[in-house]
């Protein structure tokens, strides 16, 4: 049994990870609709049309999956309710709302992950004030507090260094139920992206290296300054992750790279991630490319670096919405840019990125140099 052949993608959700997909999606031929509140949304610009409505408006939901052979998502806190909704009328959604409900959760990803045999840094749940002290003995501190769910870009977070201040976040977080984590004083931090087919095939790109600012992703190295093997176990943790989940599109899980090489498991993003973006410029065949064949019943294409890379994430700063020096950026010709048609460039604003190709090994001199080239960019 085979079943109808795709000719449209519906996309909840209108931000820069949907306007890849879909830029992708488009070359492959298919057409796509993306629903989202911003008019002319990033994903809107580039696909066939927009819904202009709220993630929980369930006849706009419903219209979608009208209109729509298979739905995704582009990013995790799209309202359950309206995945179940469309799931309940028929239509198929990928990640389904199973996956969902894990990786939405906090709670409940950390403890699928470790049903996986695969270790997270150590945690205990806080559903309400009493559950404090209890956690604090039993992680200790240093530790950080999140809210189980919604949060994203580092938002929803407290770093904690005694209860004193366990229970400042307690009270800032405003009666949201809160997960107790441990800090990891990681030595790297790294990522796995990687995408499962209907049919259980699994391709995994190379384990990339991730540094932050303040909770957001600012650069990517591809591949990670690891040994084959650490990658290697990354990548195989990746996928019996996906093949438990059952998720069927491209997904990423985040890693903590601690003392003696051993791998914690941080967090699993049912999507493609910020960290993926590499795969556009330097493999044949990209993360969104990738999440198009899953969800439409194609084969997925094994990874293969081209060329090593480092990613800089463009971030607004307040100043202006206009990006000055990209003809200098560009008159180095190693590098890609990306921009996503954003018209404000707001503090912290993912507004665009750019992939540098490396010749060679990634080492401090490559990454001195995509440090100095970001640097040609300002907001004005
Ligand atoms: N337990 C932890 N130990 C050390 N650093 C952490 C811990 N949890 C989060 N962080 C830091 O904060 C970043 C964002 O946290 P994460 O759990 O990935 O949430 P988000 O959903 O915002 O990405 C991580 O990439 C890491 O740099
Ligand atoms: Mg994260």
């Amino acid at each position: 049994m085979s079943a109808t052949p795709v000719k449209t993608i519906g996309v909840i959700g209108g931000g820069q990870l949907g306007r890849m997909f879909a830029l992708d999606a488009k070359r492959m031929g298919y057409d796509v609709i993306t629903l989202d509140p911003q008019e002319r949304s990033p994903t809107g610009q580039v696909a066939d049309e927009q819904i202009v409505a709220a993630y929980d408006d369930m006849a706009a939901i419903e219209e979608l999956g009208r209109r729509s052979d298979v739905v995704t998502y582009e990013f995790e806190n799209v309202a359950i309710a309206s995945v179940e909704h469309l799931e309940k009328l028929g239509h198929r959604v990928c990640p389904s709302s199973s996956v969902l409900r894990v990786t939405q959760d906090r709670i409940l990803e950390k403890r699928f992950v470790r049903d996986c045999g695969i270790p997270t840094a150590m945690f205990e749940a806080i559903e309400s004030a009493g559950d404090l002290a209890r956690a604090a003995e039993t992680v200790g501190f240093p530790a950080v507090l999140k809210t189980v769910r919604g949060g994203y870009d580092g938002k929803g977070q407290w770093r904690v260094g005694s209860i004193e201040e366990a229970e400042a976040a307690l009270a800032a977080a405003k009666g949201a139920a809160l997960i107790f984590e441990r800090f990891v004083p990681f030595e790297r931090e790294l990522s796995v992206v990687a995408t499962r087919s209907a049919s259980d095939d699994v391709v995994t790109y190379p384990a990339v290296e991730n540094e932050h600012d303040a909770g957001i992703l600012a650069m990517t190295l591809a591949p990670a300054r690891v040994a084959d093997a650490v990658c290697e176990r990354a990548q195989a943790m990746a996928a019996t992750i996906g093949r438990r989940l059952g998720i069927v599109g491209t997904y990423c899980v985040e890693f903590f790279l601690a003392a003696g090489d051993e791998l914690l498991v941080n967090e699993i993003a049912p999507r493609p991630h910020n960290s993926g973006h590499f795969s556009i410029d330097v493999t044949p065949c990209s993360q969104y490319e990738q999440h198009v064949r899953a969800i439409c019943d194609l084969p997925l294409s094994p990874p293969r670096m081209l060329s090593n890379a480092i990613m800089m994430n463009v971030l607004g700063d307040g100043r202006g919405d206009h990006l000055a020096g990209i003809p200098e950026l560009l008159s180095d010709s190693s590098i890609e840019l990306h921009l996503y048609g954003k018209r404000h460039a707001v503090a912290r604003r993912k507004m665009g990125h750019f992939t540098m190709l490396v010749d060679g090994p990634i080492d401090d001199a490559a990454i001195a140099r995509a440090r100095t080239a970001l640097k040609k960019l300002g907001w004005e």
